[in-house]
């Protein structure tokens, strides 16, 4: 690992314009279950039954209750970990310009982030169905589920359901960075849902390296990633930034 750790920090040194494309595995160092693999939460739930939109049309209050209420329980208390903190340290160095993230969590921008592309939307927030006021998620009263708005409206979270569209602006603005770098860092993501996936590939359509971190292999590993640094995002990225400091 060591060489590739080199070799990550030389690249990221000379790269002109550096984007970052997260996923679940990112966060799983702050206490976050991913969603596929090991101890994932789709180990334990059909993702159609809690995160697709027509389930939540159906029994918001189901949501709710399996999945969405300990997601906020989770969500209000969770901090970054040396994975986000070495991705806001990379923008402090002048190297990262954005980070695409299908994280929810806020995390990025808790760490220092400035300009992160939230593609699934935001779980910080929470909106009225009916008369679309926003809430903050964290004063949000879940004492009775679902939440309701003051109108009376069912609460949802800001967020991108299975079978809902990713914001415009998100989708826009991730194609954009995608096609315009020089480097894609690709961290913690299985990158198997789409058209999230899909930003490597434009990526590297338009010429850039790219460089995965994630303990396994991804469906982007053999033919899109230049190298995948095979470990858990923290250690990675720390030894990164170290191997950068001291050069
Ligand atoms: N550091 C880095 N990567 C890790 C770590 C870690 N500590 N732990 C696990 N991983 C990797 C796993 O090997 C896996 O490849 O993180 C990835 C997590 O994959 P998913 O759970 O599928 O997360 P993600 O790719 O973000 O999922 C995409 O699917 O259902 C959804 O909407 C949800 O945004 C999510 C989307």
């Amino acid at each position: 690992m060591d060489e590739l750790i080199n070799q990550a920090a030389d690249d990221l040194a000379g790269a002109r314009h550096v984007v970052a494309l997260t996923g679940a595995g990112i966060s799983v160092e702050s206490g976050i279950a991913p969603f596929r693999g090991k101890g994932g939460l789709w180990e334990k739930y059909d993702p159609m039954e809690v995160a697709h939109i027509d389930a939540f049309m159906r029994d918001p209050g189901r949501v709710w209750s399996l999945l969405v209420k300990d997601m906020k329980v989770t969500l209000d208390t969770a901090s970054p970990n040396d994975g986000h903190k070495g991705l806001a340290k990379l923008e402090e160095m002048g190297i990262l310009s954005t980070v695409i993230t299908q994280n929810i969590d806020g995390l990025h921008q808790a760490a220092g982030n400035t300009d992160v592309i939230e593609f699934h939307g935001s779980f910080a927030r929470q909106r009225c169905m009916d008369c679309n006021q926003k809430y903050d998620t964290r004063e949000v009263d879940i004492s009775e589920i679902p939440p309701r708005c003051r109108c009376g409206g069912i609460l949802r979270p800001d967020a991108v359901f299975f079978g809902e569209m990713i914001p415009q602006d998100a989708m826009w603005r991730s194609q954009q960075a995608a096609s315009d770098c020089d480097l894609m860092l690709v961290v913690g993501t299985s990158a198997v849902v789409q058209p999230a996936a899909l930003m490597p590939v434009y990526a590297k359509q338009s010429g850039a390296k790219i460089i995965e971190i994630n303990p396994e292999k991804t469906p982007l590993t053999l033919d899109i990633s230049d190298y995948l640094i095979m470990g858990q995002a923290g250690e990675v990225m720390n030894r990164i930034i170290m191997q950068m400091e001291n050069k």
